[in-house]
C-alpha cells in the first residue's frame, strides 16, 4: 500500500520524465494498448518504433510472465502514435498493487487518454467458442486486492471514484463495430478478476456464472480501476483461450493458454489496427 504519496508521485514522474526525454521532438501518444497474450506481434506493426525496455525505465518493474516481454513501444499504428506496453505486471507475480498499475500512473502523467487493454481468458459462458474476441463490458473482483486503498492522491483522481462505466461505451462500441466490419467474431462480455496464478476451481467458475460472468481472467482489472481514477477512457478485449475450470473436464494449462492466444493473434492484432483507425483522440 502507498503510505508516502509525494514519494510515490515523484516515482511516477521520474518515469515519465525519462520517457519524454526519450521522446524528445515526437509527438506524446494519447493512445496506450496494453498487448496481452497473442498480441506481442501488434509491436512490430508499428512505424517508426522506438522500444524503450522496461529495465532502462527509473522506477519501472520488469515483467517476468511467461510470453510477456519487457518493453514499452512507441511508434506509429493506423496513423495514430501509439503507447505499447509489450509485457504487463500481474498481482501474482508477487508486486505490490501500486507496482502492477504503476505503469497506468505513468501514462496518465504523460497525458494519455484512451487505454486499450487486452488479455487472455477462461470462458465461462458456454456460448463462448475458443479462440473467440470478448469485448469487455464490465468486471467484477470482490476478491482482488483493492488497488486504490491507502491514502488517495488528489494529483490522480477523486477517493471514491465511480465504476458505473469502466469500460467506456463508446469505445466498446467501436471494439465490436471495428471486429464485425472486418468479419471477426466477437461478444460482449463481463470479466472476472481472480488474482491467481493458481487457475479457478470448477465449484468457483460455477459461482461466477451465478454472479453474471462471462469471462475469468488474473489481469486487467486493476489497470482498469487505476486508469479509470486517472480520468483515462478504457476500452478492453479479451480472447477466450480456453473453457475455464470444470467445463470441459480435461485440465488447464498455459501452453493451451498460450497456443490459442497464437490462433487468435492475427485476428486480435486486426481489431486492435482497426479500433485505433476509428478512435477520436
Ligand atoms: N482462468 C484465469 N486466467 C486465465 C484463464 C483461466 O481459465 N485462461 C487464460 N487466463
Amino acid at each position: 500500500m502507498i503510505t508516502d504519496t509525494a514519494e510515490y508521485i515523484k516515482r511516477v514522474d521520474k518515469a515519465a520524465d525519462y520517457i519524454r526525454n526519450v521522446l524528445s521532438g515526437r509527438l506524446i501518444p494519447s493512445v496506450c494498448i496494453v498487448l496481452g497474450s497473442g498480441l506481442g506481434p501488434l509491436s512490430s506493426m508499428a512505424e517508426s518504433p522506438i522500444e524503450i525496455p522496461y529495465k532502462d525505465i527509473p522506477e519501472f518493474p520488469v515483467s517476468t510472465a511467461p510470453g510477456h516481454k519487457g518493453s514499452l513501444i512507441v511508434g506509429t499504428l493506423s496513423g495514430k502514435p501509439v503507447f505499447m506496453m509489450n509485457g504487463r505486471f500481474h498481482y501474482y507475480e508477487g508486486y505490490p498493487i501500486e507496482t502492477v498499475t504503476f505503469y497506468i500512473r505513468v501514462m496518465g502523467r504523460l497525458g494519455v487518454k484512451v487505454l486499450l487493454l487486452t488479455n487472455a481468458s477462461g470462458g465461462i459462458n458456454l456460448d463462448m467458442k475458443v479462440p473467440e474476441l470478448v469485448a469487455i463490458t464490465d468486471h467484477i473482483s470482490f476478491n482482488a486486492e483493492p488497488v486504490l486503498r491507502g491514502p488517495n492522491i488528489e494529483e490522480f483522481g477523486t477517493r471514491f471514484p465511480d465504476q458505473s462505466h469502466v469500460y467506456d461505451p463508446e469505445l466498446t462500441d467501436t471494439l465490436v463495430n471495428s471486429a464485425r466490419d472486418l468479419n471477426i467474431r466477437i461478444s460482449r462480455g463481463v470479466y472476472a478478476y481472480c488474482k491467481g496464478p493458481q487457475y479457478e476451481t470448477p465449484a468457483e467458475i460455477r459461482a461466477l456464472r451465478i454472479l453474471g460472468a462471462d469471462c475469468v481472467g488474473m489481469s486487467t482489472v486493476p489497470e482498469a480501476v487505476a486508469a479509470t481514477h486517472m480520468g483515462i477512457r478504457v476500452a478492453a478485449m479479451s480472447c477466450i483461450t480456453n473453457m475455464a475450470a470444470g467445463i470441459s473436464g480435461n485440465p488447464l494449462s498455459e501452453q493451451e493458454v498460450l497456443d490459442n492466444a497464437a490462433l487468435a493473434s492475427e485476428n486480435s492484432c486486426a481489431v486492435v489496427k482497426e479500433f485505433v483507425n476509428r478512435i477520436n483522440v
